[in-house]
């Protein structure tokens, strides 16, 4: 059986009290007092600056290598409307990385936040809260992934939403062109539908000239259509000359466990599915991986498995099999990845409760791997 994701659209638009848009490193300097506090030092922070285009993102394989393990964040909170309401708060990015996470991916839904054509200018309020995320990422000590992630609207309706996906990365990119390496862009969150392969690859190419402008040195993440599956690496066709890229695909099979009770996948997965570990569990994996190993050899790029989890429906004792099954094929073949998600569902961590779900977050994390604050 094949599944489809098929996404409800989430309400996220709003504005925050205006802020003049300003270039990343010149926000930093326009800081106030209490956001200051929060950085381990602003000098710091200048002399990655200062360094940035010396150093930056020469290999990607090793940029790689430092994006470790990561989790999703920030897609579905209230903050994009409201800062003030953000259910992510300041204190949980110290949080994540003294948890054991290497990297934040953070999904970005602009396209709310932008006015009209022919310049689609980003609002004040959504680049504060950008910039805020980034600062604060930084300061704590974790990469972080600006996703781009209207993967719903420009599946739907690919053409009519080109000028617009393109207009994001023409205005991101030279913002963020001073910004440490730690910085990475990732064109488009599971391309699918109307964005076809064929599509994909001439947008993709497209989004990276324009970045390129302005990031001549930065890594930029970019995964194949059909929702950055690993059976449509095939058709992913990425500009050769340029070795600064990481391959992503995500991962959430099968289906009728990760997805059981999800609304979104259609059919609706049966609610009650396990998974026991088997052999043949096990070897699916390992067949699904292999598949990705072999891509990313002939290719010579490095893999990034951006998301994967099993959904809060499922129980827990499969889910922590099956979470930590994933983890460790994906580092064993040295992929970094980042799990699906902080926060809202398959989540990692309880805001309610103020703690970590431990099982989940052992199943990532493995004790005795967490870092030393
Ligand atoms: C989507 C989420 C979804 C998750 C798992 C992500 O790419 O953005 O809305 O919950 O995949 O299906």
């Amino acid at each position: 059986m094949s599944w489809e994701k098929c996404w409800p659209s989430r309400n996220l638009s709003g504005n925050l009290s205006a802020m003049k848009s300003t270039p990343f490193d010149s926000f930093l300097r326009s800081l106030n007092p209490i956001w200051l506090s929060t950085f381990i030092g602003c000098a710091v922070i200048s002399t990655c600056f200062g360094q940035a285009t010396a150093t930056a993102g020469k290999d990607a394989f090793a940029r790689n290598q430092s994006l470790g393990r990561g989790v999703n964040v920030l897609g579905y909170d209230p903050i994009w409307d409201a800062f003030a309401q953000g259910r992510f708060k300041q204190r949980y990015f110290k949080m994540i990385h003294d948890g054991g996470f290497d990297t934040l991916r953070v999904n970005l839904y602009p396209f709310r936040h932008m006015g009209a054509g022919p310049d689609f200018a980003l609002s004040n309020s959504w680049w504060q809260t950008t910039d805020w995320i980034v600062t604060n990422a930084l300061a704590a000590k974790l990469n972080v992934i600006l996703d781009f992630h209207e993967y719903e609207i420009t599946g739907k309706d690919a053409a009519s939403n080109k000028a617009k996906f393109l207009a994001f990365w023409r205005q991101v990119a030279p913002h963020f062109k001073n910004a440490p390496d730690q910085v990475l862009f990732e064109i488009l969150n599971e391309p699918n539908g109307q964005m076809t392969p064929e599509l994909w690859n001439q947008c993709l190419a497209e989004a990276l000239g324009i970045i390129r402008e302005s990031n001549p040195t930065r890594t930029v993440i970019i995964g194949p259509a059909f929702w950055n599956s690993i059976d449509h690496l095939a058709e992913l066709k990425l500009p050769e000359q340029d070795r600064n890229l990481i391959v992503t695909v995500h991962y959430y099979k099968p289906m009728e466990f990760t997805h059981q009770g999800a609304s979104w996948a259609h059919p609706v997965p049966k609610l009650g599915a396990v998974w026991l570990g088997t052999p043949a569990e096990q070897a699916a994996i390992a067949a699904d991986f292999n598949k990705a190993r072999d891509w990313a050899k002939q290719h010579d790029r490095p893999i990034f498995l951006g998301e994967f989890g099993a959904y809060d429906k499922g129980e827990m004792p499969s889910r922590v099999r099956w979470t930590e099954a994933v983890a460790r094929a994906a580092e064993k073949d040295g992929w970094s990845w980042a799990y699906w998600q902080f926060d809202s569902d398959f989540i990692v961590y309880d805001i309610a409760k103020e703690q970590w779900v431990e099982p989940i977050h052992h199943a990532l994390i493995p004790p005795g791997g967490a870092k030393t604050p």
